[in-house]
């Protein structure tokens, strides 16, 4: 085991059994990172209110109790009884030697089997996907490539929005203009146009908007006709998405667009279900439910509708179906949506309604992976100059086209430059979505996502390309390094020291759905690498044992960049 926080938390565990006996084995060791040693241990002040004994006191028994030889170089108390533990030099090399060798290099499987559904993206058919849908997009994808990394069985879920009411009055917009014409004007994704149009036609003209009514229930009645038209519809958009997602290398198929429609056939069965079971009422009409605790700011019970008055089915009602098909014909053990914040009370009455009827039960966990707002310079929901929204597509060619401009020119060869600033590119949108907390809102700037310092996807990407040259110059492979890893200089120290904690951010980021935890650790990795470069020569190292080692860690940190990388999904160029 490499983790040298899992290392110190069962050593100082066994020295509180040995301490204290087996009753307060239980205690958390409380590892922390230290600013004073590498990390600290402090369950003695816990331990001493329970045990009424002086915190110092207990910290010393433990101290006393506990064996770390060949793990730390000095235990020591400090503070009210803080235990200080400095880890070994030679441990932490033998431990850096040894995730060489480490195929997953340290990041053991976890929850193995466990099927999770990861509900994101969330894109609707005949919309335009915005900058929101971007990062629910990355997030999602990153949350999916992590758990599978760690062995879980992912069903990816896409939760397309591919029914409701706007479909009639889409449908016959599009016989107004002809179908073929509207299939290619749709899919280049260009749909606000589209949508536009049918939505001025539908506001004017009575006879439009009446035809529009009629075809959505002819549509939900199942006519022939009005489906193979609302298909046409799907098919532009799926043509639309397919091009997105490949272009963003989102690991998305059409296997995985879970659409709305799929739950159809279910929707007068879970109303009836619920209905049955008391859960949800009829309401002026309607059909809702009210899980206890959602009140309204009247202080009145928030109706979540189930089926409206005049018989429709909605958005909720596709999610009640939606949770019971993952809880119960699935048999998803964890939910993770990754969906706009501004959905949590929707997604909170669906998880509260999903209880009440026990269909998630304590054997399972759902939840809501909030996404926060991405916003323009002026603090607000990101907008173009007139007002719309931002197309993606036009956000991804613009991001490109400043890669091209800032970094790829450099290069003389056409392809090799296309490529590189589409990496690049994309890389740094995807990576300005994950690098910080998702629930938190962030303001969208080229200049700062594209930036070669900082927090960026182009800083990471350019510390691969960097040591993949150190490899190239000493006309080496990188994937053939070889030990031993020796630590002496205190930014070697350091480097190694850091690389050591990936399978441990792999994991939280796993257990949190929170891959900026992952991207954050990239980072330290990636500022202690350029720490190393400065100050330890690696091909000019006078000594040979240490030349060799040096560009061991340039090549396991080159491998754990890589790999975190790849569980963001963000590319990695060769060269930069
Ligand atoms: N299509 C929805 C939207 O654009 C998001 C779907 C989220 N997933 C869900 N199960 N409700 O807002």
């Amino acid at each position: 085991m490499a983790d040298p926080q899992e290392v110190l938390a069962q050593r100082v565990s066994a020295a509180v059994t040995a301490a204290f006996g087996a009753g307060q084995a239980a205690a958390d060791p409380l590892i922390r990172a230290s600013q004073f040693a590498d990390f600290q241990a402090n369950v003695a002040l816990p331990l001493a209110k329970s045990l009424g004994m002086p915190p110092r006191q207990v910290a010393e028994q433990i101290a006393a109790h506990l064996d770390v030889a060949g793990i730390c170089d000095s235990v020591e108390i400090s503070g009210p009884g803080f235990l200080n533990l400095a880890l070994a030099a030679d441990w932490i090399a033998g431990q850096a030697s040894g995730l060489l060798a480490d195929e997953r290099l340290g990041a053991a499987p976890a929850d193995r089997g466990v099927k999770v559904v990861v509900d994101y993206s969330g894109p609707n058919v005949a919309k335009e996907l915005h900058v929101g849908h971007l990062r629910a997009t990355a997030v999602g994808d990153a949350v999916v490539r992590i758990l599978e990394f760690l062995g879980q069985t992912v069903i990816r879920a896409a939760h397309l929005g591919d029914w409701g009411t706007p479909f009639g009055m889409l449908i016959e917009h599009m016989l107004d203009v002809g179908e073929e014409a509207a299939h290619a004007e749709l899919a280049t994704g260009d749909f606000t146009a589209f949508y536009q149009a049918a939505r001025a036609q539908f506001d004017a003209g009575e006879g439009f908007a009446d035809r529009a009514r009629r075809r959505v229930a002819t549509l939900q009645a199942g006519d022939p006709e009005s489906l193979r038209l609302w298909q046409v519809l799907v098919n532009a958009s799926m043509e639309y998405l397919r091009m997105i997602y490949r272009r963003l290398d989102i690991t998305l198929t059409d296997a995985d667009m879970d659409p709305e429609s799929f739950y159809n056939p279910m929707l007068a069965e879970v109303c009836a279900e619920l209905e049955d079971a008391g859960i949800a009422v009829i309401s002026d009409g309607a059909l809702c439910a009210f899980p206890p605790g959602f009140t309204g700011r009247d202080g009145k019970p928030v109706p979540l509708m189930l089926r409206k008055s005049d018989g429709g089915y909605g958005y909720a009602t596709t999610d009640a179906a939606a949770i019971r098909y993952r809880l119960i014909d699935l048999k998803a053990a964890r939910l993770i949506y990754v969906v706009g914040s501004e959905q949590a009370q929707h997604l909170q009455m669906v998880f509260a309604v999903a209880r009440q009827a026990g269909w998630l039960t304590y054997q399972a966990s759902a939840e809501h992976a909030a996404i926060g707002l991405v916003t323009g310079k002026d603090g607000k929901r990101l907008k173009t100059r007139t007002g719309e929204q931002v197309k993606l597509i036009t956000l991804i060619d613009e991001a490109v086209e400043r890669a091209r401009r800032v970094i790829a020119d450099r290069y003389d060869d056409p392809a090799q430059r296309a490529q590189i600033a589409e990496a690049v590119g994309i890389g740094a949108l995807k990576y300005g979505d994950l690098s910080v907390a998702r629930e938190s809102s962030y303001t969208f700037d080229y200049d700062r996502m594209l930036a070669l310092t900082g927090n960026t996807g182009p800083y990471l990407q350019y510390a691969t390309a960097r040591i993949r040259s150190i490899f190239r110059r000493a006309a080496l492979d990188p994937d053939a390094a070889d030990g031993p890893i020796k630590v002496t200089e205190s930014a070697e120290r350091a480097l190694a020291l850091g690389l050591l904690g990936f399978g441990r951010s792999v994991q939280l980021a796993a257990q949190t759905a929170e891959p900026h935890l992952l991207a954050g650790f990239l980072f330290d990795t990636a500022s202690a690498f350029t720490a190393f470069y400065e100050a330890c020569p690696v091909l000019k190292a006078e000594d040979p044992g240490a030349r060799q080692s040096r560009l061991a860690l340039c090549a396991l940190t080159l491998r754990v960049l890589v790999t975190g990388l790849g569980l963001l999904g963000v590319p990695v160029p060769e060269r930069m």
